[in-house]
C-alpha cells in the first residue's frame, strides 16, 4: 500500500508517502519546523498542513515523540507539558480527516530497521536507541516489538539517560564526539547488562554521524547504524498505520 508516514520530531516534522511492501519513500520528504511552543493546537495544525502539501486522502501512520497508551500520550519529556493524556489519534484525525494512527517514535523507527534495514533477518533480542533531543528505545525479540519502553528515561549516572548522553546535551555542554561516545558507551553497557541484546541499532540524527564515535563503543554485542537513518520513523509509522487498518481508532 503507498501510505503517509509523519515523524515528529523535537525539532522538525517530516513526512513522506511509503510503499509498505518495500519499505522505500515514493515521494521527497517535506519537513516543517516543530512549532514553538509545541502544544497540542500548534502540532494539530502543522500536521493538518503536511497532509494538505501532500494533498493525500488515506489511512497516516504517526510517529510520535512520547509514550504512547492506546492512542493517547502519556508523557511529554521534550513536548509541551499539555499534551499528557491527550488522545493523539482523536485530535490528529479529526483535524485532517483522515484515519491517523500514532505509535511512539522510536517505536517506529524499530519497525522500520527490523523489517527493511539493519535488523532484518534479525533473530534474538535487538535493542534499537534513537539519540536526538531525547533518547527513544524499541526493544524487540524475534521480529517482535516490545513497545513503550522509554529507556532514555532510566535512571542512569543520578538522573534519566538522556539528560547524560542525548544529542541535546552533547550539544548544550559542547562536547566532542570522544567525550560524548564514552559517555554513551557507559549507557550502552548499562542496557547491554540489563538486556543482553544481540545487537544494538543506533538511531536518529546521530546515526548519520556514527563512523565519529564508534570507536568509543565497546560492548559484546554488535552496534550498527540505522541503515534507513533518519527516514526510517516515516516508514515505520506508514507500516504500522497499514497494520492497524480495520481496527478502529
Ligand atoms: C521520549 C520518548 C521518545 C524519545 C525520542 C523521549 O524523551 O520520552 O517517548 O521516543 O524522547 O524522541
Amino acid at each position: 500500500m503507498e501510505i503517509l508516514g509523519i515523524d515528529i520530531g523535537g525539532s522538525g516534522i517530516k513526512a513522506a508517502l511509503v510503499n509498505t511492501e518495500n519499505g522505500q519513500a515514493i515521494s521527497e520528504k517535506h519537513r516543517i519546523p516543530t512549532p514553538r511552543p509545541a502544544t497540542p493546537e500548534a502540532m494539530a495544525e502543522t500536521i493538518a498542513e503536511l497532509v494538505n502539501y501532500f494533498d493525500y486522502h488515506g489511512p497516516i501512520g504517526c510517529g510520535f515523540p512520547a509514550l504512547i497508551n492506546k492512542g493517547t500520550a502519556k508523557t511529554a519529556a521534550n513536548i509541551h507539558k499539555s499534551w499528557v493524556d491527550i488522545h493523539v489519534e482523536q485530535l490528529f484525525s479529526e483535524i485532517t480527516g483522515q484515519d491517523v494512527f500514532v505509535l511512539n517514535d522510536a517505536d517506529a523507527a524499530g519497525l522500520a530497521e527490523l523489517t527493511f534495514g539493519a535488523g532484518q533477518g534479525e533473530s534474538g533480542v535487538v535493542l534499537l536507541l534513537t539519540i536526538g533531543t531525547g533518547i527513544g528505545s524499541a526493544l524487540m525479540h524475534n521480529g517482535q516489538l516490545i513497545p513503550s519502553t522509554e529507556f532514555g528515561h532510566i535512571e542512569f549516572k543520578g538522573d534519566i539517560a538522556e539528560n547524560y548522553c542525548s544529542d541535546f546535551v552533547k550539544k548544550k555542554q559542547y562536547m566532542t564526539w570522544e567525550k560524548w561516545g564514552k559517555r554513551f558507551n557507559r549507557y550502552l553497557n548499562y542496557m547491554e547488562k540489563l538486556f543482553s541484546p544481540d545487537l544494538f541499532i543506533i538511531g536518529g540524527g546521530s546515526s548519520k554521524k556514527f563512523e565519529l564515535y564508534s570507536d568509543f563503543l565497546k560492548v559484546n554485542a554488535r552496534v550498527l547504524p540505522a541503515e534507513l537513518l533518519n527516514t526510517a520513523g516515516i516508514i515505520g509509522a506508514a507500516c504500522y498505520a497499514e497494520s492497524r487498518i480495520g481496527q478502529g481508532l
